[in-house]
């Protein structure tokens, strides 16, 4: 199984850009990069993975937009929720796709039984700015969402990273410390759970919860884009395909959307 993964892209649209239009602009040429590089993939990705802050204001047009752009895509997507991201807007745009519980602000909860590996998509919304939180409510969800399969190779995408990532100025992004050991606990009991895909650290970074790999994905909005990249990768977007056979787990790789070969192509 091949897993495209996304994350990142703080639309905007002329009207919401204010005076920062050229980086409106530049984020709506990333995003369709990535798109078009994810659908040149060879073997052809079966799902794309999309780990939140997909607006810049939380603005219904900004949704519309990434909507657009998405739509393109040749493999399933599934999304789930920044801290960035209004739950009801995001809803209303992909809700069509059949996968998303819930209604209106409730969490984004979700498990896709389609693969070998099973995706569970997990809202790590706090409401509170930025960071990440986890409730009573959401942790019951998941234990029995993973009950459900224990046999069943798992990976969970969460937009905050369960782990300090201590390359960043502000390593541990979620409310209370304490969150990180409960989802660690939540998961010792369900070894079926080999990774945990996330963004919002905007970088490549990866560590482990527990026995789970957390790995993050750069931000698709090149300037958002944190950490230190080639030269050839500075103007273009990067994201990385996850690779899943039975007998070797997880194997993952970066790809820059330089899209001259295909244009060539084309
Ligand atoms: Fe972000």
């Amino acid at each position: 199984m091949l897993i495209a993964h996304l994350s990142d892209t703080h639309l905007m649209t002329p009207d919401t850009a204010d005076d920062n239009q050229p980086a409106a602009q530049a984020r709506v040429e990333n995003l369709s990069a990535a798109v078009a590089r994810v659908n040149a993939l060879s073997p052809a990705v079966d799902a794309v993975i999309f780990t939140g802050d997909m607006a810049q204001h939380r603005a219904p047009e900004e949704y519309a937009l990434a909507r657009e752009i998405l739509s393109a895509l040749t493999a399933p997507l599934y999304v789930i929720p920044g801290n960035r991201d209004c739950r009801a807007t995001l809803r209303r745009n992909f809700a069509a796709d059949g996968y998303m519980s819930g209604e209106g602000d409730a969490p984004i909860l979700y498990a896709i039984d389609d693969y070998p590996v099973r995706l569970i998509g997990f809202d790590s919304q706090s409401g509170f700015e930025r960071k990440g939180d986890v409730d009573a409510a959401k942790m019951q969800w998941l234990d029995a969402t993973l009950a459900q399969a224990p046999n069943t190779p798992s990976a969970v995408l969460m937009h905050h990273p369960p782990i300090p990532v201590y390359t960043s100025d502000y390593p541990w992004q979620w409310q209370r410390e304490e969150a990180g050991n409960e989802l660690a606990s939540l998961f010792a009991a369900h070894p079926q759970v080999t990774r945990i895909f996330s963004g919002h650290s905007h970088r490549a970074y990866q560590d482990k919860l527990g026995d789970i790999l957390v790995s993050t994905v750069p931000s698709i909005a090149v300037d958002l884009r944190l950490g230190d990249f080639e030269p050839q990768a500075e103007t273009h977007p990067i994201f990385q395909v996850h690779r899943f056979d039975s007998d070797n787990g997880f194997t993952s790789e970066t790809i820059i959307a330089d899209n001259a070969a295909i244009n060539n192509a084309a």
